[in-house]
């Protein structure tokens, strides 16, 4: 019998570190493949990331996305059956969510349930969790639903924080792990 192909479409707004540490790991696998990638800023480096890779991407206006479902069309035609959500800023719209059921992953730069929500992304998170003294900061990659950073939890862990790291010390020590966990997460969940 044939292996289940996925096709990953993964939406990211900016830098794109995590997109591509995924591309690379999924380069030449045998059952995923990254197919796509979008962004909402059309000057993103991840898309020039992706093209280097020739992988297609698209740029999405905030009309066309939340006022028309045609990103659907475009998931379609690609055969995505799972999207990634690597740094993208926009909450998905309802209808996303509902077509795609427990198949939108979001990674988030924190231990949620804390540090999440509305305006608690990039730079904000780990600002915050310095300023709380907290001993340990970590990710989290959970499901994307209609709230920011609210969805059923995948994954987590943790890293150490000393008192004298910086909120760059942090986000640094946070970006390490998300770098060798999302892709490794991704491939789980797919059950590959
Ligand atoms: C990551 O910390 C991710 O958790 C967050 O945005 C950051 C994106 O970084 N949601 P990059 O664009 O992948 O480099």
């Amino acid at each position: 019998m044939e292996a289940t192909q996925h096709q990953l479409a993964i939406f990211a707004s900016g830098t794109g570190s995590n997109a591509r540490k995924i591309i690379e790991y999924f380069k030449g696998h045998p059952t995923i493949h990254v197919s796509l990638v979008i962004s909402n800023k059309p000057d993103a480096p991840v898309l020039t990331m992706a093209q280097s890779h020739r992988i297609e991407t698209q740029v999405i206006t905030r009309k066309s996305f939340y006022e028309s479902e045609a990103i659907l069309d475009t998931l379609r035609e690609n055969k995505i059956d799972l999207v990634i959500l690597a740094g993208f800023l926009w909450l998905v719209p309802g209808y996303l969510i509902r077509a795609f059921q427990r198949r939108i992953i979001n990674i988030h730069p924190a231990l949620l349930p804390r540090y999440g929500g509305k305006g608690m992304y990039g730079h904000h998170v780990h600002q915050a969790v310095w300023e709380a003294h907290e001993p340990e900061s970590g990710i989290t990659i959970h499901y994307a639903n209609e709230h920011y950073d609210e969805g059923d939890i995948i994954f987590q862990v943790k890293c150490v924080l000393e008192p004298e790291d910086t909120p760059e010390d942090i986000a640094r020590k946070v970006l390490e792990l998300e770098h060798y966990y999302f892709a490794r997460v991704i491939e789980k969940v797919l059950g590959e």
